[in-house]
């Protein structure tokens, strides 16, 4: 399912055009999974999400599966970080590494099986979502 994006200003062509190009960007209407990142500063040591972030940066663009990726400023767990949330399926995993990423890209991102002994939470927000859309 697509939906198009309804801002205020959209009938401005400046900025019509402008988020145009940034939602093109991002890869909002092609992504099949949405990943998003605390790489600290309390959930871990900063250098060490940090080098996380940049790796998946360079790596997610090589994967046979569109993804989009985000770095967020805070999960609000604050411990055991960098962490890691995979939408649509709402999986959390904590202590993240390059090498587990490596993983969780190859079997859950492109495998489609969540790598199960890592999985901190999961709450697919998709199943309660559909409904209140359809409304
Ligand atoms: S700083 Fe990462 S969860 Fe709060």
């Amino acid at each position: 399912m697509r939906f198009d994006v309804v801002v205020e200003f959209a009938d401005s062509p400046v900025m019509g055009k402008s988020i145009d190009r940034g939602i093109g960007k991002a890869g909002v209407h092609g992504a099949r999974k949405h990943l998003f990142f605390c790489i600290g500063p309390d959930c871990c040591a900063s250098e060490d999400g940090q080098g996380l972030w940049e790796y998946a940066k360079k790596r997610v663009k090589g994967l046979e599966v569109p993804v989009m990726r985000t770095k967020a400023a805070c999960f609000r767990i604050c411990t055991g970080g960098p962490w890691l949330v995979v939408y649509p399926e709402g999986i959390w995993y904590g202590a993240m590494t390059r090498e587990r990423l490596e993983r969780i890209l190859i079997q859950h991102i492109e495998g489609g099986r969540p790598v199960r002994e890592w999985v901190v939470a999961e709450n697919p927000l998709a199943r309660d979502t559909r409904a209140a859309v359809e409304e």
